[in-house]
């Protein structure tokens, strides 16, 4: 029996961020101006390679912002997949536009192509891919689709930074790349997030809509209806300090996710996302464990709680949540994201997590499935 809890996620600060906070506050600039607020956002588009990134005050609210500086209005119709984080179709409600959830891919968990086809009617107007678990969308296919029937592509990244697709990083295919800091993320602000654009329209229109919709030369003049998005000099301090380690992050997450696929690798009953090859970025190592119904998927995170391991089931897929019960977002039906939400459940992973401890939940993992379906 492990004496300590394994947590299911955990941040690290290895490199400069006390050092930048420290200096954030000794400058006196601990809102929203400050130098590592243009540090943070030009790091990231440097990463990125692209010209415009804007920092938010979280993740959920970047979605929002795009979506509103897109335009997306009352009536619009958003495709958004049904297997994902609330927060992706919420930010559509947001703008009283219509969420119109579509089923996943069985193999990779993302949005289907073949599913968004058959949603698009003459009030779409935009799709919000989001690459689960660090896994990225077949964004050759989505994004073929989107330019066919001129609909904008709001990628949601909040789970895959430093993921690629076909040699290119996820948030630059589509028109505007959201990303989350929250504390479990890639690398965190605490909160926070991001939105990158090459479109220097729409990033104009961000910085504005971020600063209550205030003229940007004219001081206290308001043109737009907007809000207060921004980040903190004190969040960009620790964003900055995080990218500078955004590599080797990434290398330690590769690392997590080969020692548990090699401890999985003889378990048939084991199934993970498939990523045709792509550049996955393992953000919470996270699994199917094939048959089971839904009461052993949570005698199994109770039976792992006992062995002092936290787990989280995969989200529940939106169709199922009480305020969306409603044929303006139901239009399909959902037997993938239905079963992998059932079958699924996600596993510690953070960078100070050790090859022993991956050992330890990946046995105790088979053992609770045994236990729990005898
Ligand atoms: C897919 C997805 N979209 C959006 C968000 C929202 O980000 P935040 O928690 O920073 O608001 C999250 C965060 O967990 C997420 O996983």
């Amino acid at each position: 029996m492990n004496e300590k809890k394994i947590n299911i996620a955990q941040p690290s600060f290895l490199g400069n961020e006390k050092k930048y906070v420290l200096d954030a506050l000794e400058s006196g600039w601990i809102s929203s101006i400050g130098k590592y607020i243009e540090s943070f956002e030009k790091a990231f588009a440097d990463y990125h390679g692209v010209k415009y990134a804007i920092a938010t005050h979280n993740g959920t609210i970047a979605l929002h912002l795009a979506l509103a500086a897109a335009g997306i209005k009352n009536g619009d119709e958003v495709i958004v997949p049904d297997l994902t984080f609330i927060a992706t179709s919420n930010s559509v409600r947001y703008c009283n536009a219509i969420p119109v959830l579509v089923d996943v891919e069985q193999d990779d968990w993302n949005i289907s192509p073949d599913e968004m086809i058959k949603n698009v009617t003459t009030k779409t107007r935009a799709v919000i891919p989001v690459h689960l678990y660090g896994n990225p969308v077949r964004l050759k296919e989505i994004t073929e689709i989107a330019h066919t029937r001129k609909l904008i592509v709001i990628e949601d990244c909040a789970e895959a930074l430093g993921a690629k697709y076909s040699g290119m990083k996820t948030g630059t295919f589509g028109d505007i790349g959201c990303f989350s800091f929250f504390g479990n993320k890639i690398i965190t602000t605490g909160e926070g997030g991001m939105c990158i654009t090459n479109n220097d329209e729409l990033a104009e229109r961000m910085r504005i809509l971020r600063d209550h919709g205030m003229n940007r030369t004219k001081k206290y003049w308001y043109d737009h209806l907007g809000f207060n998005y921004r980040m903190t000099n004190m969040q960009a301090a620790v964003g900055l300090a995080q990218m500078e380690q955004l590599n080797d992050l990434l290398a330690r997450r590769d690392h997590i996710y080969q020692t548990y696929q090699n401890c999985f690798s003889n378990s048939p009953g084991i199934v993970l996302q498939s990523t045709h090859g792509q550049r996955s970025v393992n953000w919470i190592f996270t699994i199917r464990m094939k048959g089971l119904t839904l009461t052993q998927r949570d005698a199994v995170m109770d039976a792992m709680k006992k062995r002092q391991i936290d787990t989280r089931p995969v989200f529940y897929p939106i169709h199922e949540m009480p305020f969306y019960q409603h044929s303006d977002f139901i239009r399909g039906t959902y037997p993938n994201s239905s079963v992998i939400s059932r079958e699924g459940i996600s596993l510690p992973t953070y960078i100070g997590l050790q090859d022993e401890e991956i050992h330890y939940i990946a046995d105790s993992l088979l053992a609770s499935i045994q236990q729990c379906t005898l």
